[in-house]
């Protein structure tokens, strides 16, 4: 029986879960399971987005029949050709035998390897930048190769702002129903596995991520379509945060991986008494024995954290097998820019710290911090010294600070009072620190709808009827009209509210454009003004009895007339909105001058290439390199708008007068900037 479900009217999920799978890639336990996520775009054209895993062909083929409706399908997307989506290919075009195939070059040469038909005759190529019109939708595509395997591409849905991203921003973890971020608690139960999946599966690539997201960077998007995982169509900032972080091999805390590989407990005995040490002084300390952890989830923490400790026994002359197994691990997912050290056990000639360091020590900017200490056999009495020191010298730089000790208060002189007249000063960032919450206002002035974003609404009397007060910028169309109808709604905003619904109401004007066109929904209060029913918790009509002209602003002063509570969700603030939802800036990675593989994106850094270097990657000579030279561009000095990010330039001061031509708000919304 089919198990498809909506994510926008004329795209539906139609993946599934597998939960029997032991190890994906015959490598990584995934004791949550694992999606494998399949869309289906219904325009003119019907597109299918990818395949699935032939684990779970069965509800797959079905999803498709059930979406399509009858409807013939009319192309297949291919975005990877790993076999975890692209098994069923063959299958697929068994039963959908019209169907084109849209694809890159490097995808066209792998189905040719992996199957045996002859599939050469239905492929559409495309490449980057092209654009593909199937109807409403105009898709583009962005090459994003070796994230995770060379042929991959994401596709920019250029109508509805849909990024499908292949493997980028999946996750390990069966859906279990949910389908979207915001159904689950992703920060707390699934960005442990986030984070296993990423670093396992592209970790080794993080300068192609980097280029990527930098290209991703440029576009507007609204939903992110993963292979793998939920689909994102809220506080994507916040995962976008974490990509930059592991793909710049950036530890997200300062904090210690302890591993350790112990054959009778005495290296074992040593790692936890540092362990204890570490967390007496006040650091947070995550720890593994080699042996019984999977290397996946140790790689993971050690991209999440800053200080890496290896503890392990001597081993045929050597270091014991799991910890070698782990430090070939490390190396090969790239992993750099850590703080190390080791300890070392061996009952008559210590060779695991040497060996150690030696598997360590090509890693990039890796510093060690402290020579190695050698057990022989057992921690010796007076070695508890040495532990002592190694905690002490991490605690320096990653433990608790100590507060500086207040000035006693009664000693303290009061200051003068400023003499009369004099202008104190007025710190903008003051009120930034005020806690508001965030509304959409509406309001109908002949038989029109208008509506834009505000963050001033309050209660101001508890008498009946209650009062409140909004105020709203002058420039801001709705301003007017709210004057002009007496009337307007309010409707409170919610943290699990989407970027677009402050874009909708907040990014543009209403002199330009209907705020309301597109909407799914029309629920007016008995007023008969529009409030919006989704991503928000209440809605109140209001009438107005006062207003203050405040010279950029206009205090509307109203008694409420009709209230209701619409959800449990919480409200969000300002604050929220700028730390969750406002979609993060990605940072360019620093150029550097570099030689990038056409084949692969594999990044040679520096001005020199040997003429027969060899591609790590794709093993593709020097020919298929290009040699990029970064353009050094000046920097320009203005001022960036705290709500909706539109950059000014300025070499001074802007206007007193100025608003941003965004979103209208006020030079007290700007901050100074250089872009
Ligand atoms: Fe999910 Fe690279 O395959």
């Amino acid at each position: 029986m089919h198990c498809t479900r909506k994510i926008h009217d004329d795209l539906i999920w139609v993946g599934a879960d597998d939960r029997r799978l032991f190890c994906f890639e015959g490598v990584y336990g995934v004791p949550e399971g694992v999606s494998y996520n399949s869309y289906l775009l219904l325009d003119e054209k019907t597109v299918l987005f990818d395949t699935v895993d032939k684990a779970v062909y069965e509800v797959f083929f079905e999803n498709v029949a059930y979406a399509l409706g009858g409807r013939k399908l009319d192309y297949l997307l291919i975005s990877h050709m790993e076999p975890d989506h692209a098994a069923t290919i063959e299958s697929l075009l068994l039963r959908y035998p019209e169907a084109r195939i849209l694809c890159n070059a490097k995808v066209k040469t792998m189905l040719g390897q992996f199957f045996l038909t002859d599939f050469s005759d239905k492929v559409d190529l495309v490449k980057e930048g092209d654009i593909v019109s199937v109807g409403r939708h105009q898709l583009t595509f962005v090459m994003a190769p070796m994230v995770h395997w060379p042929e991959v591409m994401m596709t920019y849905d250029l109508t509805d702002k849909t990024l499908f991203t292949a493997d980028a921003f999946g996750t390990f973890g069966a859906l279990n129903g949910r389908l979207f971020n915001d159904e689950a608690d992703f920060f707390v139960e699934n960005i442990d596995e986030a984070r296993r999946y990423y670093t396992n599966i592209v970790g080794k690539y993080g300068p192609q991520v980097q280029a990527v997201l930098k290209k991703a960077a440029a576009l507007d998007i609204a939903t992110v379509c993963p292979l793998h995982g939920f689909v994102w169509r809220s506080h994507f900032g916040d995962f976008l945060e974490k990509y930059l972080l592991w793909s710049s091999y950036t530890p997200e805390e300062q904090s210690v991986m302890l591993a350790y590989a112990s054959v009778y407990g005495h290296t074992e005995n040593a790692a936890n008494i540092l362990a204890t040490k570490l967390v007496e002084r006040g650091v947070k300390v995550r720890m593994y024995d080699t042996s019984v952890t999977h290397a996946s989830y140790i790689v993971s923490d050690a991209f999440r954290c800053s200080h890496l400790v290896f503890a392990a026994t001597t081993y045929n002359a050597g270091v014991f097998v799991t910890m070698e197994n782990l430090l070939h691990d490390l190396a090969a997912h790239n992993l750099q820019k850590r703080k190390v050290a080791i300890i070392e056990n061996g009952s008559w000639a210590p060779t695991s710290g040497k060996v150690m360091r030696e598997l360590i020590a090509p890693m990039k900017n890796i510093e060690f911090i402290a020579d190695n200490i050698t057990l022989k056999s057992a921690l010796a009495a007076g070695q508890t010294d040495a532990l002592d020191t190694l905690a002490d010298a991490i605690a320096k730089e990653i433990g608790p600070k100590p507060v500086a000790a207040a000035p006693d208060a009664a000693s303290a002189e009061a200051p003068a009072a400023a003499p009369e007249g004099t202008i104190l000063p007025v710190d903008n960032g003051v009120f930034h620190k005020f806690s508001y919450g965030v509304e959409v206002l509406t309001t109908r002035v002949d038989g029109k709808d208008y509506g834009c974003i505000i963050n001033t609404a309050g209660q101001v009397a508890a008498g009946d009827p209650k009062k409140i007060t909004i105020s709203c910028i002058k420039k801001n169309y709705t301003c007017d009209m709210v004057g002009k109808a007496g009337n307007f709604n309010i409707s409170i905003i919610t943290e699990d509210a989407p970027y677009a619904l402050f874009q909708r109401f907040g990014f543009q004007s209403g002199r330009d454009v209907d705020k309301f066109a597109d909407v799914s929904w029309t629920d007016r209060t008995a007023n008969g003004i529009r409030y919006v029913p989704e991503y928000t918790n209440a809605v109140l009509s209001c009438e107005v009895i006062g207003m203050e002209d405040l010279d950029t602003q206009v205090l509307y002063i109203a008694n409420v007339v009709e209230a209701k509570v619409l959800s449990k969700a919480p409200s969000c603030t300002y604050a929220y909105y700028h730390a969750h939802i406002k979609p993060k800036k990605n940072p360019a990675p620093e150029q550097k001058e570099c030689w990038v593989c056409r084949v692969c994106g594999y990044v040679h850094e520096g001005p020199d290439m040997p003429d027969d270097f060899v591609c790590p990657l794709c093993k593709h000579g020097k020919e298929e390199f290009e040699h990029v030279v970064p353009v050094i561009k000046e920097k320009q000095k203005g001022y960036i708008c705290t709500i909706c990010g539109h950059f000014e330039p300025c070499d001074g001061e802007l206007p007193a007068d100025y608003t941003c031509p965004i979103c209208k708000h006020t030079k007290e919304d700007f901050e100074p900037a250089e872009q």
